[in-house]
């Protein structure tokens, strides 16, 4: 594992990287943490800062976790981890271990906030911003009716704007 300037992940494709790859959003520290996969946000330049932006439902398990905590880890893995990333993404760390399901081995970072091996690139994130969308707030009503209100557990997403602090690189493929 390997620290990269943190400009070289201009070079990714943030569409592909977020959206189609997912991420693990991990929060807490080496004696209690929760991750969960996400495939909405991005990363881009805020207030001279490189940053990236996530939205987590408040009935996520994980959302507890990132309240708790200052740091959050963003990681994103090699296309064999996929089965991983799904359990991740429909299981609730409150009902299963997700490390012993999963088979990820937790790596604690520098800072303080963890990490898995088998990631390829991880994202070390400090919280700098959080907001709680509102209904009234959306000028389009079409997503409001399609991502919230017809949808089962669909709580309004609390956005997070961190700041990337630090990115590893874990393994040459
Ligand atoms: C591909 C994929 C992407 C997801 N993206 C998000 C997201 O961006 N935000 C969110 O709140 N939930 C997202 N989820 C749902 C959570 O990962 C899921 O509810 C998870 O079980 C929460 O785990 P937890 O309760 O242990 O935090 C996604 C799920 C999948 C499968």
């Amino acid at each position: 594992m390997k620290k990269i300037d943190i400009k070289t992940l201009g070079r990714e494709d943030a569409f592909d990287l977020i959206g189609t790859q997912w991420m693990l959003v991990t929060a807490g520290t080496s004696e209690q943490f929760n991750m969960m996969t996400a495939s909405w946000g991005g990363i881009g330049w805020l207030w001279n800062k490189p940053v990236a932006f996530i939205f987590i439902r408040p009935e996520r398990y994980t959302h507890e976790f990132i309240e708790a905590n200052e740091r959050l880890t963003l990681s994103f893995y090699p296309e064999d981890c996929r089965k991983a990333l799904q359990l991740c993404g429909t299981k609730s760390g409150r009902d299963i271990d997700k490390v012993a399901e999963t088979g990820l081995n937790p790596v604690e970072l520098e800072s303080g906030a963890i990490t898995f091996k088998e990631a390829r690139l991880t994202l070390d994130c400090r919280k700098l911003f959080k907001t709680d969308m509102k209904a009234e707030n959306f000028i389009d009503k079409d997503i409001l009716a399609r991502w919230y209100n017809d949808q089962p557990g669909g709580g309004l997403h609390s956005i997070y704007v961190v700041e990337i602090e630090q990115a590893y690189e874990h393994r040459l493929r």
